[in-house]
């Protein structure tokens, strides 16, 4: 995640901010000024419960996918340990004829401790 992405955020926004480092995450956080919304900078893995937990829903655009292989269950530890339990996952991925193309971005297919519907499909 980039601070300048985050920056931009609360400048296009017209919100004032504060900005933590936090050592545990090698990281920051970002508060506006009521602290209601809080945007972490950091690796996802060193993210955790700790630091926030019960979230309703999550967007990921781009990220699951980016991610190796290899890493998708921790990826997927760290969203479950942070969210509650009935929690709305929407995420963008691409599935694909994987004996054609390995990626990345990495075909998601299923089998994630998840169950996925389709709510658009857009096929290029
Ligand atoms: C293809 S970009 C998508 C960026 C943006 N969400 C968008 O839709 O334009 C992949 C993004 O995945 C996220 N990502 C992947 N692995 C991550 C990790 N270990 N920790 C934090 N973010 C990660 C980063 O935000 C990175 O910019």
């Amino acid at each position: 995640m980039s601070e300048v992405a985050i920056q931009e955020f609360f400048t296009e926004n017209n919100m004032e901010y504060k900005k933590d480092e936090i050592e545990a995450i090698h990281g920051s956080l970002y508060k506006n000024m009521d602290e209601r919304l809080r945007l972490y900078c950091c690796d996802l893995y060193d993210f955790s419960s700790e630091f926030e937990s019960g979230l309703q829903a999550v967007w990921d655009r781009g990220s699951i996918i980016a991610v190796n292989k290899e890493d998708r269950r921790k990826y997927i530890e760290v969203l479950r340990s942070v969210c509650a339990e009935n929690a709305r996952y929407l995420v963008e991925i691409f599935h694909y004829d994987k004996t054609k193309y390995n990626g990345p971005p990495h075909c998601l297919d299923g089998g994630y401790c998840f169950s996925i519907q389709i709510i658009v499909k857009v096929i290029i």
